[in-house]
């Protein structure tokens, strides 16, 4: 995108009201998106967020033969136009700038028998390996050679195989999950991801004529089917836990009373009791969570991430700023990305008294932050320092907002729409 990202003014804020609507999840778009890949045809994907992975994951799939347009007529709908001719190469220069691209090889493998994608980088936060990715794709019949920076993968025949995950990935899961459905027999996929996203792409690939078993559990069945039985399909996006989880965290620090609409208890489980022990009502409403806070201090408590249905890695930032200002001293341990704690630093220069060794964080509140100039060094860490600016005394101003932009559907906006004084400047 080419406008300038800016930088987000947020001054201390509360109590917050009203009802803000959290929009279909990054984590889920980005994957139906690459399904498209497998079969020609017009979708309609609806409940897209207006967020920079979006756009950068429209260029990529055009790149490889799939357009894409946002219907200016109907807010949030993404129609996609796959005619049957693909270019099976995804470039480094669209990769490196996403890396859920790598998301793109399975389909491919599976609709062209060859692709050559780029490796994908490592994060802020640390390695990220795609061994189980490439591991299953091989149980599938797949053949892998790293050249010059590039998986060259081909095939001459995708078959069904028995596939136990090390560890339940939420990406390897995925990949091999979109060349399974089209290969010859069946693919158990054992300790799969669970995480409502990948239950999202399974739901899209069966309604474009897929067989998957097992939706939502550890094991998923895949019962293959020839390519030509697929067809293209509309599907509505999972409304995005992390999205919802922000403006919960929000309230949590700035008390008042919100309805954040669209959020579905049903998957944030372990984060709404995580905030009830802090002294936060959540209450699940029809469409939505009804959150509230009052003036009383949130209580400290310790907290690990795990897989889903665990307590998501992507929620241990909005955590942490939650101890800051908690009533005691809270442990935080992270077990999915030893290196995700890089946005400490930013947090200390509000005032938070954290030490970190190894994969543990220990936070002592303190009764109040102090505003500061800070750089958002992820997504997530993104958001929770806006978050955290709007508990700060003063003003905290937040530079590197495009990493913001990649996931967040106009978290100010949204924000400011609740009373909370925030701004963007550009
Ligand atoms: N891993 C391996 N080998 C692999 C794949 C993963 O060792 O082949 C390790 C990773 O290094 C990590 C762990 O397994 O330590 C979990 O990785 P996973 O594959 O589950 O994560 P991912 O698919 O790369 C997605 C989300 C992340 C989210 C994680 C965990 C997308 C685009 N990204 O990443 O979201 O943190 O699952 O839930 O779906 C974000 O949205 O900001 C974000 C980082």
């Amino acid at each position: 995108m080419s406008r300038s990202p800016g930088y987000i003014v947020a001054r201390r804020s509360g109590p917050l009201e009203g009802e803000v609507t959290v929009p279909g999840a990054k984590n889920s778009v980005l994957k139906l998106m690459a399904a498209t890949l497998l079969t020609n045809g017009r979708y309609e994907i609806s409940n897209v967020p207006g967020i920079d992975d979006v756009a950068t994951m429209g260029e990529l799939l055009a790149a490889l033969g799939v357009t894409s347009y946002l219907d200016p007529a109907r807010p949030g709908v993404l129609v996609m136009e796959n005619s049957g001719s693909i270019t099976p190469e995804a470039p480094y220069e669209l990769v490196e700038r996403i890396r859920a691209s790598i998301v793109v090889l399975g389909p491919l493998l599976a609709r062209c028998g060859v692709a050559r994608v780029s490796m994908p980088g490592g994060d802020d936060f640390g390695k990220r390996p795609i061994d189980m990715h490439l591991k299953g794709l091989e149980a599938l019949g797949a053949t892998f050679e790293l050249r010059r920076g590039y998986i060259e993968a081909r095939t001459e025949g995708l078959h069904g195989a028995d596939i136990t995950l090390d560890f339940p990935s939420v990406g390897a899961t995925e990949n091999i999950l979109m060349a399974a459905v089209v290969a010859k027999g069946a693919t158990v996929i054992d300790n799969a991801a669970r995480e409502p996203e990948v239950a999202d792409l399974c739901n899209f690939l069966n309604s474009m004529g897929a067989s998957i078993e097992g939706v939502g559990s550890p094991t998923l069945y895949v019962h293959g089917v020839p390519q030509g039985d697929l067809s293209a399909a509309n599907h509505a996006v999972v409304a995005d836990r992390v999205q919802a989880a922000t403006y919960l965290a929000a309230v949590a620090v700035c008390q008042g009373e919100v309805v954040v609409r669209g959020a579905r208890a049903e998957h944030m489980e372990m984060y709404l009791r995580r905030l009830r022990e802090m002294g936060v009502q959540a209450t699940p409403q029809q469409d939505g969570i009804l959150v509230y806070a009052d003036s009383r201090r949130l209580r400290s408590l310790d907290v690990q991430t795990l897989p889903y249905p665990g307590f998501a890695t992507d929620y241990k930032p909005l955590m942490v700023t939650l101890l800051t200002v908690a009533d005691g001293v809270g442990i935080v341990t992270e077990n999915l990305y030893p290196g995700r704690f890089r946005y400490v630093e930013e947090l200390q220069r509000l005032g938070a008294d954290i030490r970190t060794d190894g994969h543990h964080a220990v936070v002592r509140g303190v009764t109040a932050l102090e505003g500061a100039p800070v750089r958002a060094p992820d997504i997530r860490a993104g958001a929770a320092l806006v978050v955290a600016g709007l508990a700060a005394v003063g003003e905290t101003l937040i530079s590197d907002v495009h990493h913001v932009d990649r996931g967040y559907d106009d978290l100010v906006g949204r924000l400011a729409s609740l009373g909370a004084d925030i701004e963007r400047i550009r």
